[in-house]
């Protein structure tokens, strides 16, 4: 048995293939264009058998067709997109391609094979679209977190971006009664994410003692998971979700991003002090704020607890102190990825050296 994952080569992707074969799941066929966010080494010492890598676009149907027709896959988790809120400020048009046509052509592609398939293998096949809370919008501070019910008021192209794959999604499993589910989960953390995102990028200038630019007053409000968690609560919605429905997954670990940074600097302060007894904090600089800035994201997890038993593992501090670890004792994985368009990235938003 074979799965087919789009963007695998990515943050989260990675992480989910490494949880789903440690775990004894199924062979997997990875569709990844390897865009700047994808990072073929990352998985390159999986054999062949554990892990196919495919180089190619989500929005190619020819190639989603193909590979579906030669593998047979019982799911499709699809991982792949743009998703950086700031890239999608500076330049939505890949968002809504990949995004949106891209996650179109996938379903287009999947439910032709659905509908190919007989019996078992018809009743078993799932599709498993991973999208974000952000589509849910933002929260002011004592509103009660997001639940499946939350009306959808995505504010960043990004946002908006993913929340027209949920409607897909939707759509395709109302109109067609094609077996797609929906995930939204909050922000990630941990090993292979890429620097553009607040924690690894936190994590890489204090260690390289360079400014730490904190957006706006840093008072903005997330709701941490570490991505081997949210990488399980995928499994288990694709293994034993229900067709048309969609869960949310969250940390209960809701913090704000000074508090976050604090966090990270701690760690450092303890783990790799600077000289002359100088704090990792002072390197922290309140930068321009980003326009339409969500301030608060908090997910509400009942449903995939109480109806697939899913809890975090992770406690935050824990898991922000083994993260800070990954990155110290992964130098070359972070000097691999942070050469040329992330300096490019670095020097266009934030006006800063590589
Ligand atoms: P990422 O940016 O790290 O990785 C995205 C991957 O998709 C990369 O490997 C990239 O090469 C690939 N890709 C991009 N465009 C493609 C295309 N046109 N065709 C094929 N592959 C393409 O992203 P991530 O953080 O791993 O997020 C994965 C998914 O999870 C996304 O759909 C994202 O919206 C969602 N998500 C992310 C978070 C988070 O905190 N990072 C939280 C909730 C949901
Ligand atoms: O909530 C889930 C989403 O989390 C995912 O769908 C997205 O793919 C993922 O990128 C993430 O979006 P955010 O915008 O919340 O994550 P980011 O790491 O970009 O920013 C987290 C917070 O930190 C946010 O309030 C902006 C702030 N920030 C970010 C960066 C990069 C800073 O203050 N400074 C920075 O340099």
């Amino acid at each position: 048995m074979t799965i087919l994952v789009t963007g695998g080569l990515g943050f989260i992707g990675t992480n989910f293939i490494l949880g789903h074969l440690a775990s004894g799941g199924d062979g997997v066929v990875d569709l990844d264009l390897a865009t700047y966010a994808g990072n073929p080494a990352n998985l390159s010492h999986l054999p062949d058998g554990e892990h196919l890598l495919v180089r190619g676009d989500v929005c190619d149907r020819a190639l989603a067709d193909r590979l579906l027709a030669e593998h047979r896959p019982r799911a499709v988790v699809h991982l792949a997109a743009e998703s950086h809120v700031d890239r999608s400020i500076s330049g939505p048009a890949a968002f809504v391609q990949t995004n949106i046509v891209g996650t179109f052509t996938l379903l287009e592609a999947a439910k032709a094979h659905w509908e190919s398939l007989d019996g078992v293998g018809r009743d078993a096949f799932r599709f498993l679209y991973v999208s974000t809370d952000e589509v849910y919008g933002s929260l002011g501070p004592d509103d009660p977190p997001f639940t499946e019910r939350s009306p959808c008021a995505p504010n960043s192209p990004y946002s908006a971006s993913k929340a027209a794959g949920d409607h897909l999604a939707r759509s395709y499993f109302k109109t067609y009664g094609f077996p797609a589910m929906t995930t939204h989960c909050s922000n990630n953390y941990g090993p292979y994410q890429f620097p553009e995102k607040l924690i690894p990028l936190m994590i890489i200038n204090a260690i390289a003692e360079k400014p730490l630019p904190v957006y706006g007053d840093g008072r903005q409000v997330r709701d941490w998971i570490h991505v081997e968690d949210h990488a399980r609560a995928l499994s288990l919605v694709l293994e034993r979700g229900a067709p048309g429905e969609t869960y949310n997954v969250g940390g209960r670990s809701e913090r704000a991003n000074m508090e976050v940074l604090e966090g990270i600097c701690t760690v450092l302060d303890e783990t790799a002090p600077r000289a002359g007894g100088l704090r990792h904090i002072d390197l922290a600089v309140h930068v321009a704020d980003r326009p339409g800035h969500d301030r608060r994201y908090a997910v509400d997890s009942t449903k995939i607890e109480e109806e697939l038993g899913f809890y975090p593992s992770y406690s935050f501090p824990d898991g922000l102190e083994a993260a800070v670890c990954w990155y110290r004792t992964n130098s070359r994985w972070v000097e691999s990825v942070t050469s040329g368009e992330y300096r490019d990235w670095l020097k266009r938003h934030y006006g800063m050296g590589g």
